[in-house]
């Protein structure tokens, strides 16, 4: 089909589905286990109903926010996919364009195909915000020089992925051999081919990462840190105390630990803890995993999220129509957005509310 005819974000995946090599498909699309993670993510969204305020003047929605201090066209960010030339030839590269034409910000993964001088260079403008996604390698002289060379690229934001101390089971991916180049800042790392391409090159994953070595992060940059794949309120008090600038409630889109509860679902636990302590102005709190519709980003920031991260749609639309496709991805959900603030009675991001939301069902089910 043409690109014309994509009318929403579930429509790249069929595509997708269609023309990706079975490799290709069995790593982007599988969850852990019985992907049920995978599956709630976004199925809560679906026990969240609006309230809508009539009799608002919405002729003109202003959709635009800040993100760690960086200005956004609306909430919402490209998150870290690893090894986008499975994708498409240009990887990392057509995220870089589309996110630039967009007015959107990208998170660069460690694992990704492209080297990271290579994605920030593929920008379109100077100042055109990108973030890094780290997984802590297990030497650590290469993790410091990894984020000692992010903020030397102009680099905004270091997200650390503390969801994955292990790789999570993913039998659709583990059925294939791994027959690709890896991760282009992992060069001359033995990869183990026989287990999918997650398990390829998750070994440099160092698993005694720890709430202590915050402090050492934080002696290394001065990039803002944020943790990627809380999964609690007790972990989202714990990235404050320790000096987080943000938190990302993720659970790795549901490719780390089946059964972790879908994100949306405890937004509204992680704002009242962060309340109750007084934590509330300390950090971001960023959500990802199954944002599929304009609706799923209002409910979110209803709920008390800054902004939201997507990863497989992306994936699912460079396959399918390269940065072309990702502008279109982005631009559906920038006019579902708009549309639904419009007959929500939003004018502005910080118009939407908890009170526009009605969460009665989230937990009951
Ligand atoms: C990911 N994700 C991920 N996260 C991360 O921190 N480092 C990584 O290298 C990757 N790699 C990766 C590969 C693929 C193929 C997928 C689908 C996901 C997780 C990603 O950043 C994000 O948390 C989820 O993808 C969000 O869920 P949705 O939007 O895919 O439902």
């Amino acid at each position: 089909p043409r690109l014309e005819e994509m009318y929403n974000t579930f429509d790249f995946e069929s595509v997708a589905k269609n023309i990706l090599k079975a490799d290709a498909w069995g790593y982007f699309n599988s969850g852990a286990n019985d992907e049920i993670s995978m599956r709630e993510n976004h199925n809560a969204f679906h026990r969240i109903w609006l309230r809508p305020r009539v009799m608002v003047d919405v002729a003109n929605i202003d959709m635009t926010t800040k993100m760690l201090g960086d200005k956004t066209s609306f909430p919402l960010y490209i998150s870290a996919t690893a090894l986008n030339k499975m994708a498409h030839p240009d990887g990392e590269k057509t995220l870089a364009v589309a996110a630039g034409n967009q007015g959107v910000i990208q998170m660069i993964p460690t694992l990704a195909s492209y080297s990271i001088d290579d994605i920030v260079g593929a920008r379109i403008h100077p100042d055109q915000p990108q973030w890094f996604q780290l997984y802590v390698h297990k030497d650590r002289s290469i993790a410091k020089r990894m984020v000692e060379h992010a903020e030397s690229k102009g680099i905004k934001g270091l997200f650390i992925t503390v969801d994955t101390a292990t790789l999570g089971r993913r039998e659709k991916d583990m059925r294939q051999k791994y027959v690709h180049e890896g991760p282009a800042e992992l060069q001359g790392e033995e990869l183990n081919r026989e287990g999918g391409v997650a398990t390829a090159s998750s070994g440099i994953i160092d698993m005694t990462l720890n709430w202590k070595d915050i402090a050492w992060f934080k002696s290394i940059t001065k990039l803002p840190i944020v943790l990627k794949g809380i999964q609690t309120w007790e972990d989202a008090v714990l990235a404050a105390r320790y000096g987080c600038a943000g938190i990302v409630i993720s659970n790795h889109g549901g490719r780390q630990l089946d059964f972790a509860p879908s994100p949306i679902e405890i937004l509204p636990e992680v704002m009242d803890a962060l309340k109750r302590e007084g934590l509330e102005n300390s950090l971001e709190v960023y959500i990802d995993g199954g944002i599929r519709r304009g609706s799923d980003i209002f409910k979110a920031i209803a709920l008390g999220a800054k902004g939201v991260g997507i990863g497989r749609p992306t994936l699912y639309a460079m396959a399918g129509y390269g940065f072309k496709g990702v502008e279109k991805l982005l631009q559906l959900y920038q006019d579902e957005l708009e549309m639904c603030m419009r007959l929500m009675g939003a004018r502005t991001i910080a118009d939407i509310k908890p009170e526009m939301v009605d969460t009665r069902n989230l937990k009951d089910h």
